[in-house]
């Protein structure tokens, strides 16, 4: 099936510069395995159960109208699953913040997505082990 799809310049060019790197024949071809690989983080994250430590680590711009209040609200109404958070300035406009989290993993899986979710946040990652006995 054919699609089409608007794309910030920007991160078209930084795909474009990804996938000509990584000998992609093809742009569709470099687009078929990026979405692959979503479905698979996706899968992944459906797995994330039982008691877990974890680390989200999110960038986003803070210019973003209303998202620094957004995060912190979001953030307040996981005290108990947030062990701590570690901001850095990337630049100007950029921030990186590192959550460090405890608890049950529905309820860390669920705080991830909705950060995700929040208009501004560019790029998040979760990462989790389970406790060895
Ligand atoms: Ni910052």
């Amino acid at each position: 099936m054919r699609i089409g799809v608007s794309l910030p310049e920007n991160l078209l060019n930084r795909f474009d510069g990804i996938i000509s790197q990584r000998g992609y024949s093809s742009r569709s071809e470099g687009i078929r395995d990026a979405i692959r690989g979503y479905i698979r983080y996706y899968d992944w994250m459906s797995d994330v159960k039982g008691e877990r430590y974890g680390a989200i680590s999110l960038t986003y711009n803070h210019h973003q109208r209303g998202l620094a209040d957004e995060l912190a609200d979001i953030e307040h109404e996981y005290i108990g699953t947030i062990q701590s958070t570690l901001h850095v300035h990337i630049d100007k406009d950029n921030c990186f913040e590192l959550i460090v989290v405890h608890g049950e993993g529905i309820k860390i899986k669920e705080l991830t997505e909705r950060l995700t979710s929040l208009k501004g946040v560019e790029h998040t990652k979760l990462t989790t082990i389970v406790p060895e006995l």
